[in-house]
């Protein structure tokens, strides 16, 4: 069955195109055409968003892409054409294209310097060395182009113009690091030497529990985008399935995989799946770019996790409801999740996720304020040390400041079998949210006793699923008829 490609794939994430600035997208484009492999439509937006010039000084505005689309999309081939107008834009341009090793990188380089020959840019190039170590396209404006090996760099090998870390999953953060701190105090130099702003491609398919430099950099972009911040020089953009949207759903990937239609068809994707049998991490991964934690089995089933979406309800409307709270792992981040009434069944839905611990006492207690409702939280764990403070807290009165709900322990530990069961029933229902949606993902069960607990593993902590799971519980555990409080 031949299909058509998805016309105009959207992104996860994309930093919008600014219109009052002229790019250099379409010069990219026609290198890439010269070079055999004309864009595809989503190669073109990134060459046109990051190719970006800044009007004050007539170079780009952006330093640095982060990128990631899924395998076999057309990442390596955008890259080159990104590279080639790179070393044209004037004399003696240094640009560098890095993969995990030097022989991943130098398998690139000869495909790229036989596609270089044959294309219509073949006269440009005035010497072409294969030999390993000193692998080289020097071009007659004296640009070169060169490849390189992550892992087996220096850290100071790798100066100039233009660097692109290709599969930059495999990075671990110390490797990354010392790349990074040869390359970016020569920026400015070079900057002033050559008048054009030196940039850094970060370009790579979702990684694993070791992409230690890759994974955190993906939150932080994903975490301002949602909180609508500026993210200065840097653009970023993200294709893949949407978080916590069913892998094995040939349809989902191929609505969302750029390359879909244009570089293979619908029959080439189920034999791409077969191709990953029971490995259905490894498959959500490769087309699906979701990141493979290692976590074999999935606690809530991504197909219920999908059917159990609900609207989402805006605050002014939101009726009687309980709030969870759960602290992550290490302190590293509150959430906040109120359950709450509506027509049909009760909505979990995200209301905060905080950096931290500090902020959620005064936000624990403004949401109190206009809610009238309670806080579930669990004494012990990670939230042991914010749930103390919430217990202990009087106000001037020496009245309790925060209402909590009595979440005994052995009814922590029936919790999320309760909301589980919930869900299962669509007796409970979840507002779509990124990150909601993308624990929903991860989490995985411990076993305590006889019953299970939210793991807390670093791959599984999914602190907004135990936050949804408390303000269920808390929710059903709501005084119908309590007397009114006094606030
Ligand atoms: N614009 C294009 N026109 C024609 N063919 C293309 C284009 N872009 C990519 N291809 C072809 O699609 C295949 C995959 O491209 P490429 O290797 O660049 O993808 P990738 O995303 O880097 O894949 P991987 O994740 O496996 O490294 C290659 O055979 C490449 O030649
Ligand atoms: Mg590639």
């Amino acid at each position: 069955m031949t299909r058509r490609p998805t016309p105009d794939v959207k992104p996860r994430y994309c930093t919008p195109r600014n219109p009052d600035r002229v790019t250099d997208g379409p010069r990219e484009a026609c290198i890439a055409e010269a070079l055999g492999t004309p864009f595809l439509p989503w190669q073109r937006l990134v060459s046109d968003v990051f190719g970006e010039i800044d009007p004050d000084t007539g170079t780009y505005w952006y330093d640095t892409l982060v990128l990631t689309v899924q395998r076999q999309a057309g990442k390596t081939t955008r890259e080159r054409a990104c590279e080639t107008r790179n070393a044209l834009w004037g004399p003696n341009r240094r640009v560098w294209y890095l993969a995990q090793t030097g022989k991943d990188a130098s398998e690139q380089f000869r495909e790229y310097t036989t596609q270089f020959n044959k294309s219509l840019l073949a006269p440009l190039a005035r010497q072409v060395r294969l030999s390993n170590g000193s692998m080289c396209l020097t071009l007659r404006n004296g640009s070169t182009i060169r490849p390189g090996g992550t892992t087996d760099s220096t850290g100071h090998g790798f100066q100039g113009d233009s660097l692109t870390l290709d599969e930059c999953w495999a990075l671990p953060a110390d490797t990354a690091k010392s790349i990074l701190d040869g390359f970016l105090p020569t920026t400015t130099t070079r900057m002033k030497l050559t008048g054009v702003r030196p940039r850094i491609t970060f370009c790579s398919t979702e990684g694993t529990a070791k992409s230690t430099f890759f994974n955190p950099k993906l939150d932080e972009l994903r975490a301002r985008m949602d909180a609508g911040d500026d993210l200065g020089r840097t653009c970023f953009v993200d294709f893949g399935i949407p978080f916590g949207s069913d892998p094995e759903d040939l349809d989902n990937i191929w609505s969302h995989h750029p390359g879909a239609g244009w570089l293979f068809d619908f029959d080439q994707l189920r034999d791409f799946r077969d191709q990953f049998g029971d490995d259905a991490a490894g498959w959500a991964r490769a087309f699906g770019n979701i990141r493979d934690t290692g976590i074999v089995e999935r606690a809530i089933d991504a197909a219920l996790w999908e059917d159990t979406t609900g609207p989402v309800i805006a605050p002014a409307s939101a009726g009687r409801l309980c709030f969870g709270v759960a602290v992550a792992m290490g302190g590293t981040g509150t959430a906040i999740v109120a359950c709450i009434d509506t027509d049909g069944p009760p909505v979990v839905q995200v209301v905060d996720v905080l950096p931290g611990i500090g902020d959620a006492p005064q936000r624990l207690r403004e949401l109190q304020d206009t809610y009238h409702a309670p806080i579930c939280i669990d004494r012990r764990g990670p939230s042991a040390a914010l749930a103390d403070v919430l217990a202990n807290s009087v106000d001037d009165f020496d009245a309790p400041r925060y209402q909590l709900a009595d979440l005994k322990p052995a009814d922590a530990v029936t919790a999320p079998q309760a909301f589980l069961s919930m869900l299962e029933q669509h007796a409970v229902l979840h507002a779509p949210d990124r990150q909601l949606d993308h624990e929903a993902g991860i989490a995985a069960k411990r076993m305590s006793g006889d019953a299970w607990l939210w793991s807390r593993k670093p791959e599984s902590n999914a602190p907004t699923v135990e936050a949804a799971t408390l303000a269920l519980w808390g929710y059903t555990h709501m005084d119908d008829d309590a007397p009114p409080r006094i606030w």
